[in-house]
């Protein structure tokens, strides 16, 4: 992991440097510093390489003085906001990942380089737990980064809350990035253990539990897999009165059970617990930086298989609610694990608003494609409030439609409901099925297309995203404390 510490902000007699310019501004008294450390040859390289601070662009400066072999200077735009100032960190650090010592000025506010600081560490993300050949060529070098400020102390009072946001997302982004061999059910609900070390509250349902509790769509699910399902419920409590609910589905592996998938990308599958990465990234921020709100996680975590002791298509089931689910695809899996979830928070916590994140819907990713995450509420309010956390934290939302026409396509002619209802409009029946089961405000976020990205991005590398964590984060922040 790249570490950031700050320090005043003065010209280092040596290292590597990266300058973030705003454009169409003087350049800071420090810019000219440094083009005269390195005898003009960062105006001359402006002027060669018509840099003029557009957001997104970066001019790299080798050799120009020994001190300083290797300059970066990366456009902010013009009015640069903190998403401008994280993106900027997240160039320079690729920059200079390989540089033994690093120095970046933001020449910004104290606020500006805490920003800029969360943005080199999120770009500079690693899962590496699994390399045991890597050159150390290949392998970035540099370990620690400064960033040059006016007042680094007020810096690190700015930057302590985007720690617990780092953290939170690279907790995420790990969980999604494990092999499922590794993290089933069981090992997923240990390592949220882990967030009692931060004041978080941790409760682990196991399978006998379940039963007694009368789980019947999760432990459905469960049932052909090896691993045991486990619910994990996780409370921060920060503030008195009902709490926020955060539902997380947690399919280690879906292979779609006996419905099985095709093998082609079914590798894919192993993030398909990407929701319940995200609640739990979500709930270690919350926590790690002492967030004035009652909230409460919940993920459900299971493996879904084909085995002789699966579900079957044509099986009926009966739910937590009481209502009975005619399993006509048993590779619509997440609904049945988020209809259990949704009915436990509501009932045991009364919640003020329950809000769910699961990769529900192939057809989420056919309407939306990897910008935006469908959302699908019940509470306009709610659905205002979340689609400007979208928009401030970076991780867009798009709200999708609900509706009696669709509802009436999961009708079943032996239970209550069936679990598919054709395939157009495939994501919105995904949410009305979830929707059976929702008492109160709620929100469900089908992050199928957003959870996983095979490119890199301005402040990811390709892999696990995390999304949803700094989405939560600043819905909480802005509504909910
Ligand atoms: N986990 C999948 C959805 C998914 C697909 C997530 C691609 C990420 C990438 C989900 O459990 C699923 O299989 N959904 C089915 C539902 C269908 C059977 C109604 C789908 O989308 O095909
Ligand atoms: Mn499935
Ligand atoms: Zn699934």
């Amino acid at each position: 992991m790249l570490d950031t510490v700050f320090a005043p902000a003065t010209l280092p007699g040596q290292g590597a440097l990266a300058l973030l310019l705003i454009q169409g501004q003087p350049h800071p008294p420090v810019f000219t510093d440094a083009d005269k450390a390195c005898g003009g040859a960062l105006t001359r390289a402006i002027a060669a390489a018509a840099f003029t601070g557009k957001k997104g662009q970066t001019c790299v400066v080798l050799g120009a003085t020994d001190a300083h072999p290797r300059v970066v200077l990366v456009g902010l735009g013009p009015n640069p906001n903190a998403r401008a100032y994280e993106e900027a960190g997240a160039a320079a650090a690729l920059v200079l990942h390989k540089d033994p010592v690093a120095t970046l000025i933001p020449s910004g506010t104290d606020t500006d380089a805490a920003h800029a600081a969360l943005g080199a560490a999120l770009r500079s993300y690693r899962f590496d737990r699994y390399r045991t050949k890597e050159k150390a060529e290949d392998k970035p070098s540099l370990t620690t980064l400064t960033i040059a400020t006016q007042n680094p102390d007020a810096a690190r009072t700015a930057y302590a809350p985007l720690i617990a946001a780092r953290d939170g997302v690279f907790l995420a982004r790990d969980l999604a990035s494990e092999p499922p061999n590794v993290l089933y059910p069981a090992e997923l609900a240990d390592r949220c253990r882990a967030l009692e070390a931060v004041g978080v509250t941790v409760e682990i349902l196991d399978e006998a539990a379940l039963a007694e509790l009368g789980f019947g769509a999760i432990l459905a699910v469960a049932q052909g897999s090896a691993h045991g399902a486990r619910v994990v419920v996780m409370q921060w409590q920060g503030a008195e009165g009902p709490p926020v609910a955060l539902i997380g589905k947690g399919v280690t592996f879906d292979t779609g059970g006996i419905s099985i998938k095709p093998a082609p990308n079914m590798e894919d599958m192993k993030w398909d617990m990407a929701g319940a990465a995200a609640i739990i990234g979500t709930m270690h921020t919350l926590a790690a930086r002492k967030a004035r709100v009652h909230a409460v996680g919940i993920v459900g975590l299971v493996e879904n298989m084909p085995s002789g002791t699966a579900m079957r298509p044509g099986d009926v089931i009966r739910s937590l609610s009481g209502q009975t689910i005619e399993v006509q695809n048993t590779d619509a899996e997440g609904r049945l694990v988020l209809a259990d979830l949704l009915w436990y928070a509501q009932d045991r916590f009364a919640p003020r608003i329950s809000i769910d994140l699961a990769t529900l819907t192939g057809a989420i990713i056919v309407a939306l494609g990897h910008h935006h995450a469908g959302l699908f509420s019940n509470d306009d309010p709610l659905a205002t409030q979340l689609l400007a956390a979208g928009t401030a934290s970076g991780e867009a939302l798009w709200r999708m439609p609900l509706g009696e026409a669709y509802d009436k396509l999961i009708r079943s002619d032996i239970a209550d409901m069936k679990n598919i209802g054709g395939r157009p409009g495939g994501a919105t029946i995904g949410a009305q099925f979830v929707q059976r089961f929702v008492r109160g405000p709620w929100a469900h976020l089908d992050i199928a297309g957003m959870a996983w990205a095979t490119k890199d991005s301005a402040l990811a590398p390709k892999g696990a995203t995390a999304f949803g964590v700094r989405l939560l984060d600043q819905l909480i922040a802005a509504n909910y404390e």
